[in-house]
């Protein structure tokens, strides 16, 4: 604890130290987003969205706006959807009654019950776990249930029940800045007289993890065109509702839609989902009559709605007046 004290980022969750909207939104981008990506987007969602009932009111497209370019969109829909529960129930004020609310599992409700409440809950990260692995020096697979309830009752033993919001952020802190994986800074480290790991001589091979699968490439070809007469439209097409990825997101049409249409390929960009690795071929020329349902964008209409990041990924190097993320 003191060597948080000591070294703590200034986070911008982190003042005013335990407010609840706060730490929930910065939790929830937090999952699967690493903090430097994480700072501007929590700074613009709360100026777009400063307290919980402001969220619940706002309409969906407004909210994925705001997340637009952070990835992993049903975080934000479940954001949402929480804020509507909130707005209705009221504040969580247990780890159990926050597990009810959209979006919350094991991880984000220990995280918020304490350091929003001040419970003793310990947070179970992916950097969590590298350091409880290698201060125990313990080989188990982290996917493995068995590991995860090991590793979860150390974090639990070890929990500072005065300071236990303090505690599972500086653990964080330690295995985000020190306890990193591939070469730790073990010279550094304010518990590496503690560390099994280190006395052994094994810290680079933990924690263990099961080989990553595949990637596989996926050719896709997309269609932009040009309106006569100006320079910087767009034109568009929704994701359907049911889709269940980004759903009612706008994006570049397929170029097979059109198969007498023919345009130059004019860039390729490469945008990776998980083990997908998506090559895709851009192809620009002017529109073909008869297009299907969608629309034509001005480059400042394209910052009201939410637009899928391949399509922002073609039209920023078109210099459309998408802004950098
Ligand atoms: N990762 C997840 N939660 C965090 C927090 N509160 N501070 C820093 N990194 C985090």
């Amino acid at each position: 604890m003191a060597w948080y004290d000591r070294v703590k980022r200034d986070l911008p969750w982190r003042t005013p130290a335990g407010d609840f909207y706060r730490v929930w939104v910065s939790e929830t981008m937090l999952q699967q987003t690493r903090v430097e990506a994480v700072i501007p987007y929590f700074e613009r969602f709360l100026a777009c969205f400063p307290d919980v009932e402001c969220l619940a009111r706002a309409a969906e497209a407004d909210v994925l706006t705001a997340w637009n370019g952070l990835g992993y969109y049903s975080r934000a829909r479940n954001l949402h959807r929480a804020a509507k529960q909130i707005a209705s129930t009221g504040v969580p004020d247990n780890f159990d009654r926050l597990l009810e609310l959209a979006g919350i599992g094991p991880y984000t409700a220990a995280a918020m019950a304490s350091i929003a409440l001040g419970q003793p809950h310990a947070a179970v990260d992916g950097n969590v776990i590298r350091v409880i692995s290698r201060l125990t020096n313990d080989p188990g697979e982290i996917s493995a249930p068995a590991t995860r309830a090991r590793f979860a009752e150390e974090a639990q033993r070890l929990l500072d029940r005065h300071r236990p919001g303090d505690f599972n952020q500086a653990m964080m802190e330690l295995g985000a800045t020190v306890c990193v994986p591939g070469s730790p800074g073990c010279n550094e480290c304010p518990v590496n007289r503690f560390c099994q790991a280190r006395e052994k001589g094994t810290e680079r091979e933990l924690p263990v993890k099961l080989k990553k699968a595949k990637t596989r490439d996926i050719e896709l070809d997309l269609a932009l065109f040009t309106k006569r007469g100006t320079k910087s439209h767009v034109f568009l097409v929704q994701r359907g509702p049911e889709e269940r990825r980004l759903a009612g997101f706008w994006e570049l049409p397929a170029k097979n839609l059109f198969p007498t249409w023919t345009g130059q390929p004019v860039r390729q960009i490469v945008h990776q989902i998980v083990n997908d690795r998506f090559r895709i071929t851009i192809w620009q020329g002017p529109a073909p009559r008869g297009l299907p349902s969608g629309k034509w964008f001005g480059p400042a209409e394209l910052d009201l709605v939410p637009v899928t990041t391949v399509a922002r990924k073609a039209l920023r190097q078109e210099n459309q007046g998408i802004p950098p993320v």
